[in-house]
């Protein structure tokens, strides 16, 4: 393991289908406000809404609701947010529903009371929150898998004045304090969802899997991780009720980006920053942005990185790497991996998403470059990633 590191994640889950049981006992811990953010309805027509309502009143809450949180939050709806959150001087921010509620909620738990704008702190100046800013806590009630948002620091706002769409990943204190992984909850999630959710996770082990070429332990993780995923995502797609495989894949999603397997890495990322500025254009699930561009990222970095690529190829997706090149063991992985992303039902292109032409060079421009991967992409070679996933 390289470099030296300190680990430790403060996020207490409860998972399973009775998890919904230990929210009293969380409850317990905080103030009598909790302000309950969602997003346009699901939780209310598939019962959770009435679940946590009835648990909240039971433990004698003041519910304040936030409703409303769109996929890709935006800047507005923060600032609306906060507005809510101080006026009625929340003692817990509720999240019930995706990576989209929980990254708003942890949003607005650093910014209501934050002394300057939270949008040039936060987000374009990636400023830590300063000392004297109340943080209020947050919660989490998961409806949707794919994040990670629950056991993390991450917390994505889309400004569409400024076509950015930009992550701050927040130190331990900003983690949800506490989170409730129901498999069942996800069932009603639209198979779209279900599979963008799947892809989400994929990438987000594969941004922190491709770099480096020393042995890693935090690698080996990956790779189990990934063969958990793809096989329980054959059967998920399938039979969405299938509990073994949406427990899996739920499992999965929040050890894939909880920090753990970045231990002892540099990481990627540039398929979610390509992902999140065709996002801002678009306004497309976040998942199929990824699952739109990956196959044309990977192909075009592979030769820098062409010892892990195999590694891939054969520890995940079972390549026999008998009498063929490097070249040939990794383009084989790679053709494993689009066959297996057609067969879940992942948009396989950008078109589809809505991106035009005239748009390339202003998504161009709006994707930040990291340098922690194979190859530190030039612009010329971001609008080559683009326009190989036109089609
Ligand atoms: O709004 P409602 O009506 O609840 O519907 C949602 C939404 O339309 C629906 N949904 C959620 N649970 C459901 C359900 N529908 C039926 N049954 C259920 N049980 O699903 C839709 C998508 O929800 P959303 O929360 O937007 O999805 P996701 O969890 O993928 O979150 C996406 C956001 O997270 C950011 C993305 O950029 C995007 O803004 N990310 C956050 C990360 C982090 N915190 O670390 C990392 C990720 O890479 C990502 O960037
Ligand atoms: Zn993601």
């Amino acid at each position: 393991m390289l470099g030296n590191f300190c680990y430790s994640n403060p996020t207490r889950l409860h998972f399973g289908e009775d998890s919904m049981s230990s929210l009293k006992a969380e409850l317990a811990n905080y103030g009598k406000t909790v302000m309950l953010v969602y997003g346009g309805g699901s939780i209310k027509k598939n019962g959770i809404y009435d679940k946590v309502i009835e648990i909240l009143t039971s433990c004698g809450k003041t519910i304040v609701e936030d409703a409303g949180v769109m996929p890709n939050p935006t800047v507005e709806k923060l600032y609306e947010g906060c507005k809510i959150a101080r006026e009625n001087n929340v003692d817990l921010i509720l999240s019930v529903g995706g990576g989209s509620c929980c990254d708003y909620s942890k949003a607005v738990s650093v910014s209501a009371y934050c002394h300057e704008d939270p949008w040039e702190k936060y987000y374009i100046k990636f400023e830590d929150v300063s000392e004297d800013t109340k943080i209020i806590p947050v919660g989490c009630v998961l409806t949707m898998v794919g994040t990670g948002s629950e056991m993390n620091g991450g917390s994505v706002i889309t400004n569409h004045e400024s076509k950015l769409k930009v992550g701050h990943v927040f130190g331990d204190n900003v983690f949800p304090k506490f989170a409730i992984l129901n498999p069942k909850f996800t069932y009603t999630l639209p198979k779209y969802q279900m599979v963008a959710g799947i892809f989400d996770i994929m990438s987000h082990i594969m941004e922190q899997y491709f770099s480096g070429s020393d042995d890693n332990t935090s690698d080996y993780i990956a790779e189990g991780l990934m063969r958990s995923l793809i096989h329980s995502s054959l059967v998920a797609v399938d039979n969405p009720e299938d509990y073994e495989a949406r427990s899996n894949i739920m499992w999965t999603a929040t050890w894939a980006l909880n920090t753990l397997i970045a231990m002892g890495k540099s990481t990627d990322w540039m398929v979610h920053m390509i992902g999140h500025a065709i996002g801002v254009y678009t306004n497309a699930t976040h998942g199929m942005t990824l699952s739109a561009v990956s196959l044309a990222y990977y192909r075009l970095i592979c030769k820098y990185g062409i010892e892990k690529f195999k590694k891939f190829a054969v520890n995940v997706w079972n390549v026999d790497p008998e009498n063929k090149s490097a070249e040939q063991i990794a383009e084989e992985g790679l053709c494993r991996m689009e066959e297996w992303m057609k067969e879940i039902g992942l948009v396989m292109n950008i078109t589809e998403l809505g991106v035009t032409e005239d748009m390339l060079d202003g998504i161009v421009e709006s994707t930040e470059i990291k340098n922690g991967g194979y190859k530190t992409l030039t612009a010329d070679e971001i609008l080559k990633v683009l326009k190989d996933s036109m089609n």
